[in-house]
């Protein structure tokens, strides 16, 4: 069958169909779902003035091909299964037949709410299931969702609720994290002080704990499914009617909302889910990720869903209550393909061995990550001690944008490099150019990775400024996508992905702006001006190094210490704690050239630790500065 791939002959014949002939290939493969009209046209694209279309005039909606095609034949099967963060609490269990009414009744909350087809609903929650099941009843009614990860902070909150023109917010009143809750309703309420468009807050009672409700916008969720039926019919949706909006970061300090669409990510969601990590009809999968992160609604939601998989879904952390949690869930519940990120590899790494040799982890048969890159020794740890030298591992890349993996091995049937992403995925045409946009061609050669066809759960748009979507990634290079990552492709053809070419950093598997680091930075009174870089940090891949210049008074009125505790505080306000940077550094002055522009360049390499080779320096206004900044470096603790 052309949507599985067995081996690499399979891999092979699908690769070449999917380029010689794209339309043929993904109407194939989105046959196998339930249309309730097919589409006219495969495929209808411009990279030049972007506009990109799938599955042109096809009329579906995507949780009647999650939930109900299934009902039939995996109607007992475990759809979610819920392990909670305080590893005394009992797990819970879907089967497909309960999550399919769970996300009926809700379904109709959201509609008694006034919600209609094409309002757009964000949701605020911690990782329990009934965030998948308000997912997925937006889905069901035609909302848009939009997830904000739980971390974020009251202000970020409120910038993409204002941003989506949400006007309605489920939240929970807590959230468990380790030994810590997040006052999910308390921020929820801070940020709706910004939000008047929010009609309605239905709120998910996870602690029971004691929050403020206010009675003329407040609900709780329970009450509400009290009095719904447990029918909900699917709304019959576009093609390209929009399914969600997610919120990313780019190299300017305004998050950006990428639009995916409903056919087109379907069929990628699905087709990619079941090829990488090989899933077999009786596998417990298992994705590490948050659902307010791209991975999760690929990869813990819909992908597995649409395959009619049993997907797990994780409210804690790996540390808590010790380095073993992961470990002691992977042989309780005999989960085989388990799916995590680099971070937290390294994380459970500098732990030591005890915590992984008390348990047998002999269901697993894949192991996958995502998010970063992957250096060699987390890789061999990985595959030594985690895959007992038996699981391949399937590293990952793709992006907020891409909807789905697009550079990975195919589990068991390509070949594992170490830090190797390997080779694309069938209908995904990677290129390296060079800062002109001339392709790079041949072996043995690096550039910037682009993408120069498309496929189909490419982001559409982003939300309210479509020119933005056209500028930030189709503008670099003529007729491509850029991906704004640097890539080798080696001797063998595999690629590798080198990390970000622009003002993005990657701490822990985030994607984090440093212009969004620098305008939160820049908000405390006594900023005068701050230039934020990445730099290589052993545990989060990439750790936050801000070069902040204060005025004289504010250093008069705290000392030090002070400052730059305000400084943190105030970017965990604006931002949320991932954005935290790691070191902070009061200077005198940027490093600038004559016509004033910050380089960015001599800050990060002072930042990994170098002191002379800064390249070329003769446009610098004020060499001193260098100097100064160099001696007053923040060492590592
Ligand atoms: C990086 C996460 C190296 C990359 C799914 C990309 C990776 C950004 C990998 C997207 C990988 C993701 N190896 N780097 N396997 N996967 N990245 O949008 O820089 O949160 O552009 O999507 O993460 O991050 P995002």
């Amino acid at each position: 069958m052309i949507s599985r791939i067995n081996n690499l002959e399979d891999y092979a014949v699908a690769y070449r169909r999917s380029v010689s002939e794209p339309e043929r290939f993904w109407s194939e493969v989105a046959e196998q779902f339930v249309w309730r009209k097919k589409w006219d046209k495969t495929v209808e694209y411009d990279f030049n003035d972007y506009n990109v279309q799938w599955y042109l005039n096809g009329k579906l909606n995507i949780t009647e091909n999650c939930l109900d095609r299934h009902l039939l034949s995996r109607g007992d099967k475990t759809a979610i299964h819920w392990v909670a963060n305080d590893p005394h609490e009992k797990d819970r269990i879907f089967t497909y037949k309960e999550l399919h009414e769970q996300v009926c009744l809700f379904a109709n909350v959201l509609k008694r709410n006034g919600v209609v087809k094409g309002d757009r609903v964000c949701l605020y929650m911690p990782m329990v299931p009934e965030l998948a099941i308000a997912v997925l009843a937006c889905a069901r009614i035609g909302a848009i969702h939009s997830v904000v990860f739980g971390g974020f902070s009251a202000q970020a909150l409120a910038d993409r609720i204002n941003d989506a023109g949400a006007k309605i917010l489920i939240t929970a009143d807590q959230g468990p994290r380790g030994n810590k809750v997040v006052e999910l309703k308390q921020i929820a309420d801070e940020a709706l002080f910004q939000c008047e468009a929010i009609e309605r807050v239905i709120v998910y009672q996870r602690t029971g704990a004691d929050v403020k409700m206010d009675a003329d916008r407040d609900v709780y969720w329970h009450d509400e499914v009290k009095s719904v039926p447990n029918v909900c019919d699917p709304e019959v949706m576009d093609s390209e009617d929009p399914l969600f909006i997610l919120y990313t970061s780019g190299s300017t300090g305004k998050p950006k909302g990428v639009v995916h669409t409903t056919g087109g990510y379907m069929v990628y969601s699905w087709y990619s889910f079941r090829n990488v990590f090989q899933y077999q009809e009786n596998d417990v999968y298992w994705c590490t990720a948050d659902i307010g992160w791209i991975t999760g609604h690929s990869y813990i939601v819909y992908g597995p869903l649409l395959e009619g998989a049993t997907s797990v879904m994780f409210e804690g952390i790996p540390t808590f209550p010790d380095a073993g949690r992961f470990w002691r869930i992977v042989d309780r519940l005999k989960v085989n393909i388990f799916y995590t990120a680099p971070t937290a590899i390294r994380a459970l790494m500098a732990q030591g061995l005890e915590y992984v040799e008390l348990y047998k982890l002999d269901s697993l048969r894949v192991l996958g990550t995502v998010g970063e890159p992957i250096n060699r020794e987390a890789w061999e740890w990985y595959h030594q001690h985690i895959g007992k030298g038996q699981c391949p591992i399937v590293d990952t890349w793709w992006q907020t944008e891409t909807g789905g993996i697009m550079i990975s091995p195919v589990a068991g049937v390509i070949p594992t490099k170490p830090t190797y992403a390997t080779l694309p995925l069938p209908g995904i045409q990677p290129i390296l150019v060079d800062s002109e946009g001339n392709e790079i061609e041949g072996k043995g050669v690096e550039g910037n990775l682009c993408i120069k066809y498309p496929w189909p759960s490419m982001l559409r748009t982003t939300w309210g400024d479509h020119k933005r979507c056209k500028d930030t990634y189709f503008s670099t290079f003529k007729g491509l996508y850029f991906t704004g990552d640097g890539c080798r492709r080696d001797e063998d053809g595999y690629y590798r992905i080198m990390g970000r070419v622009d003002d993005v950093m990657n701490v822990s598997g985030h994607r984090i702006g440093t212009a969004e680091v620098e305008n939160a930075i820049n908000m405390h009174k006594g900023v005068v001006e701050s230039a934020v870089v990445g730099y290589p940090h052993e545990i989060k891949g990439q750790g936050i190094y801000a070069y902040v210049v204060c005025d004289s008074e504010a250093l008069e009125m705290s000392t030090i210490t002070e400052f730059k505790a305000e400084i943190l505080d105030i970017v965990i306000d604006k931002i949320g704690k991932i954005a935290r940077p790691d070191k902070v550094q009061i200077v005198r002055g940027l490093p600038k050239t004559r016509s004033g522009k910050i380089m960015r360049r001599i800050l990060r390499k002072i930042a990994e630790g170098q002191t002379d080779n800064f390249g070329d320096t003769s446009t610098l206004l004020d060499p001193s500065i260098v100097e100064a900044i160099k001696e007053g470096v923040v060492k590592d603790d």
